[in-house]
């Protein structure tokens, strides 16, 4: 039987994505040791904020109201982000978006992801 695959509706959703996605990037050996030994994360704060972040870019609610460029502006001081971190990050959350849902808000994330991640890019790389 073909498993029905939904589209992202919910904050329960999104934490899913979210949870889904942080495994794959803690794990992996390019841009996991920005999370897991660069910006000394501490998760049980971090994950909320990024369930923030993405119910209100793709929920329309507004609960998100901190600065995204400024902490990977910071990031980026203590170790550069370069092209290859972000394909890699933008890698990983396309697979999860389309290993978990389907439907225009799983696009709409893709979509804003990329762009999301070109202005990160573009800010950090020029320091504008
Ligand atoms: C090279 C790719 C990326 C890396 C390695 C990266 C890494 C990180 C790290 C380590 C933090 C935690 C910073 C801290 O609290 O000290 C962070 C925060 C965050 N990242 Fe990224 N990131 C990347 C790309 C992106 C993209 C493309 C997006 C959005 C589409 C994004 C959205 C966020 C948000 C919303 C936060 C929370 C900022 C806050 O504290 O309010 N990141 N990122």
């Amino acid at each position: 039987m073909t498993p029905i695959v939904k589209d992202i509706q919910s904050r329960e959703d999104i934490a899913l994505l979210i949870n889904t996605f942080y495994e794959k990037v803690r794990k992996d050996e390019l841009i996991g040791p920005f999370f897991t030994q660069i910006a000394e994360l501490d998760w049980d704060a971090h994950l909320p904020i990024m369930y923030d972040f993405w119910e209100s870019v793709l929920l329309g609610k507004s609960l998100y109201r901190r600065n995204t460029m400024q902490a990977h502006i910071e990031l980026n001081r203590k170790k550069q982000l370069e092209k290859p971190h972000f394909d890699r990050w933008l890698a990983l959350f396309h697979a999860t978006c389309d290993e978990l849902f389907s439907g225009p808000v799983a696009e709409n994330a893709k979509t804003r992801s990329l762009s999301i991640a070109t202005m990160i890019q573009v800010k950090v790389t020029y320091h504008l």
